[in-house]
């Protein structure tokens, strides 16, 4: 069986749902820290509890049989980071630390861990591949940064092997499963809370970056795509492959105010927006090479347009805010 940390939000709740569909057996570990228990898919074997409970870990480990840990509990906030470092080291880093020592001490030598974007820090260039320099700029990505290498000390020393996957900017809704962090920081929920009439407007910050219409650009993988990537990554190192860290992005970038179009095209609705400054910290371009995860994990993408992505996530939204 598999072990899903962080299995009732939104990437891990989707991922574990995606599994379940394929034939796998889940058991999700959270602590509901940053969810709710009505968000645990349906048909996983559920315990609530923290991912540094070792008593805990090791009693599920070998009650399930479990063979492999999909780990994507964690704290997500860049913003927050910046101001309590301690919260994001503490529950990304030693947290992670002591599970991964827990699995391996009990024989589950796969992981694929929940890695960032963040871990590469300011472009040097674009698309970023796995191969540029990592730099990260804020607690969040150097909590995520230390994992991947603690990982690899693992990789070195015992049979674990590893599969780290460098999200960027993850969206979109599948399977019931869709964003609902508290507090929203992700910018196509902010956006669409607009014409769902939970959010006044939508701030676009700065304008002036090095970019066709001045506005950041990102690239916006949907949440499936993340899923199916995660279950290649588990067959992959079921197959016997080594321990890897590897892009997901679609290889595309929109900039904000494109964004915001298409949200007005899926919503029918002008969105009411304002322009502020700049926010410290975000580089102009940020967009993947997603050549690795083609060619290592065999990875194809379904949500190749940016309509799609949000029409899903605008669906989502509209039946939360309407219960
Ligand atoms: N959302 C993104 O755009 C994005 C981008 C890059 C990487 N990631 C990474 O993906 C992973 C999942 O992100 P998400 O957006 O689904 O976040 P989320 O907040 O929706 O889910 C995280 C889950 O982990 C649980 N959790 C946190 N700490 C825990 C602990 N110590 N023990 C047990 N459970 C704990 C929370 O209760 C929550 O259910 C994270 O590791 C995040 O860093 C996310």
């Amino acid at each position: 069986m598999v072990l899903v940390t962080g299995g009732a939000g939104y990437i891990g709740g989707t991922t574990a749902r995606y599994l379940i569909e394929q034939g796998e057996q889940v058991v999700i570990l959270d602590s509901l820290v940053s969810s709710k228990e009505e968000d645990v898919p349906k048909n996983a074997i559920f315990y609530k509890g923290d991912i540094a409970d070792t008593e805990l870990v090791t009693n599920i480990v070998k009650k399930h049989n479990i063979e492999a840990c999909l780990h994507f509990a964690a704290f997500i906030e860049v913003a927050e980071s910046v101001e309590n470092p301690y919260k994001y080291f503490e529950n990304n880093t030693s947290k992670s630390l002591i599970l991964i020592n827990t699995l391996k001490n009990n024989g589950v030598s796969k992981i694929v861990f929940s890695s960032t974007a963040a871990v590469y820090g300011e472009p040097k260039y674009t698309p970023i591949d796995e191969n540029h320099p990592l730099n990260p700029v804020n607690p969040y990505g150097m909590s995520k940064f230390f994992i991947e290498n603690i990982l690899s000390s693992y990789d070195a020393s015992s049979n674990v092997r590893f599969v780290a996957l460098r999200y960027f900017n993850a969206c979109g809704a599948w399977g019931g499963s869709g964003e609902k962090h508290n507090p929203e920081t992700h910018l196509i929920p902010l956006i669409l809370q607009v014409p769902l009439g939970k959010r006044e407007k939508i701030y676009i910050n700065g304008t002036d970056y090095n970019t066709p219409d001045g506005t950041c650009i990102r690239d916006y993988i949907h949440v499936y795509d993340l899923a199916n990537a995660h279950y290649l990554a588990l067959k992959y190192l079921r197959a016997g492959g080594k321990s890897e860290k590897i892009n997901l992005g679609t290889g595309k970038g929109f900039s904000i105010k494109e964004v915001i179009e298409v949200c007005e095209k899926v919503a029918e609705k002008e969105i009411n927006k304002e322009i502020r400054g700049r926010r410290a910290g975000d580089p102009a371009v940020l967009i993947a090479s997603n050549k690795k995860a083609k060619e290592i994990l065999g990875w194809n993408i379904t949500y190749n347009n940016l309509y799609d992505i949000v029409q899903s996530a605008y669906l989502f939204h509209s039946n939360i805010f309407k219960s």
